[in-house]
């Protein structure tokens, strides 16, 4: 992949003499010749670098480095300035508000070089921090549970991290496909790349084809920039295909193609990309079934399930419950601020026998609504609202509610506690979507939510 690289300048001859040197070192490149432009080219080329002259006529140098500090503050484009001779401090401004670094005319061609090298570099890296970080979440630090079963599972993983092999984890929903995806990630070489997860199911088939493959500029109307895919995204990483078993047999097909010669090209495009990724995918269905009833490719099938593991549902391993159940206890306590809740004996009992039809998931939901919502320290099975038949979660009527015993205050705080776990719940997390669902701006419901947990 070459980096394309925009140089600013309004002197032709220099314009020329750095395109001939970058092209030797194979970069691209684009021109611009005064500010505005640049800014233009900024945002439909989205080159990776910008070499930036100073002294520019109109918009000066300095003024195009303000605004691109203001367009997206979140995701700085490495800009180096280039100064006559002699003019230090003008290259100390631009390093304040923002430039990475500076080059003094006449360019000293090696100099050149490496600040560049060094810039992109410098970017890809902070990329892939950010993408991490926003990635990596606490709930995936460790797998609770050590029954025969499941550390069976666990090891074979960790045989599997090690090798590039495609891995297929195979389980009913909830189990932990997810968990182990992220941990075979961060156990293999790859650790430090990204882990980039694509949801099949979520999305429409052009939409998923655009999210895998990117898009060239002008593939389709408001195309109006070239776009990475994510598989491109996880060059060097590992790609986490959720739920493949719903993903359309013409994408299929093309899935297949880069799994046999990790490459592929953009929607719209003709240009060759070649990545080195791993590949794990996850489905709760029965994907020889799906082979079986034309719904699913074979040859897809085959590469995909070099190890497959299958995790075994909760209700099999019921010596994991207490575990488990302890280790939600712990986060949501902490979550809601409420040290010190335990489980009473019994309500311990009737998790372990309960045959858990979601699995870890709603095991997890049923201790998360528990916290908030018992008004004592200790959890009674009442609070958990099992089903006595198992067939789901028992949705309790209002006039149930435990607290309504409480004093007004207490009941009240609990009430306000207990409506916004609820429609944060139905918005699967999403504050815009409860806030709405209850009629709030999303800034008051923030505060609500930040209150309850300070
Ligand atoms: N062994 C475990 N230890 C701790 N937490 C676990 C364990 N297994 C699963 N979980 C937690 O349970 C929840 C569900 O797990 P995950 O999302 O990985 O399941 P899944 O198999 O991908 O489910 P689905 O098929 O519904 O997508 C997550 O919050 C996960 O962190
Ligand atoms: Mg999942």
């Amino acid at each position: 992949m070459h980096a394309k690289i925009l140089i600013v300048d309004d002197d032709a001859d220099i314009v020329m003499m750095l395109e001939d040197r970058l092209h030797a070192s194979g970069y691209d490149t684009i021109t611009a010749s005064e500010g505005q432009h640049a800014l233009e080219q900024i945002s439909h080329e989205s080159p990776q670098l910008v070499l930036l002259d100073l002294t520019l006529p109109k918009l000066s140098g300095l003024d195009v480095l303000k605004r691109l500090s203001q367009m997206k503050p979140s995701e700085p484009l490495p800009v180096i300035v280039m100064t006559a001779h002699g003019s230090i401090e003008a290259a100390v401004g631009a390093m304040k508000e923002g430039a990475y670094d500076f080059l003094t005319k006449p360019l000293d061609n090696e100099h050149l070089l490496i600040v560049i090298r060094k810039a992109l570099e410098r970017d890809s890296l902070r990329r892939q921090v950010a993408y991490l970080r926003s990635e990596v979440d606490g709930r995936y630090a460790s797998i609770v549970g050590n029954s025969a079963s499941v550390s069976a599972v666990v090891e074979a993983a960790q045989r599997a991290a090690k090798s590039d092999a495609s891995v297929l984890l195979l389980g009913e929903s909830g189990t932990g496909k997810e968990l182990f995806a992220r941990s075979i990630h961060q156990w293999s070489h790859r650790s430090s790349m990204p882990l980039i997860v694509i949801n099949c199911v979520a999305l429409t088939e052009t939409l998923l084809e655009n999210e895998l493959f990117g898009h060239e500029r002008g593939a389709f109307t408001g195309a109006d920039r070239q776009q990475k895919g994510k598989l491109e995204m996880a060059d060097g990483g590992t790609v986490f295909l959720d739920e493949i078993g719903d993903m359309s047999l013409p994408l299929q097909a093309k899935l297949l193609r880069v799994l046999q010669d990790r490459e592929f090209q953009r929607v719209g495009g003709t240009k060759t990309v070649s990545v080195n990724i791993r590949i794990i995918a996850a489905t709760n269905r029965d994907l020889r079934q799906a082979v079986k009833a034309g719904q699913f490719r074979e040859d897809l099938y085959f590469r995909l399930n070099v190890v497959t593991l299958t995790l075994p549902p909760l209700r099999e391993r019921q010596g994991d419950v207490p575990a488990l159940a302890q280790f939600f206890l712990d986060r949501h306590t902490r979550d809601a601020k409420r040290p010190g809740m335990t489980l009473s004996p019994s309500a311990l009992d009737a998790l372990v026998r309960y045959p858990w039809p979601g699995n870890i998931r709603e095991l997890d939901n049923v201790i998360a609504r528990a916290v908030v919502l018992s008004p004592k320290d200790t959890i009674e099975p009442d609070m958990l609202a099992l089903m006595a038949d198992g067939a789901g979660l028992h949705q309790r009527d209002d006039t149930s509610l435990p607290y309504l015993d409480l004093p007004y205050h207490e009941s009240m705080e609990h009430h306000s506690r207990y409506i916004i776990h609820r429609a944060m719940e139905r918005a699967d997390g999403n504050q815009t979507k409860a806030a709405d669902s209850l009629k709030l701006q999303r800034t008051y419901l923030a505060r609500l939510l930040k209150q309850q947990k300070d």
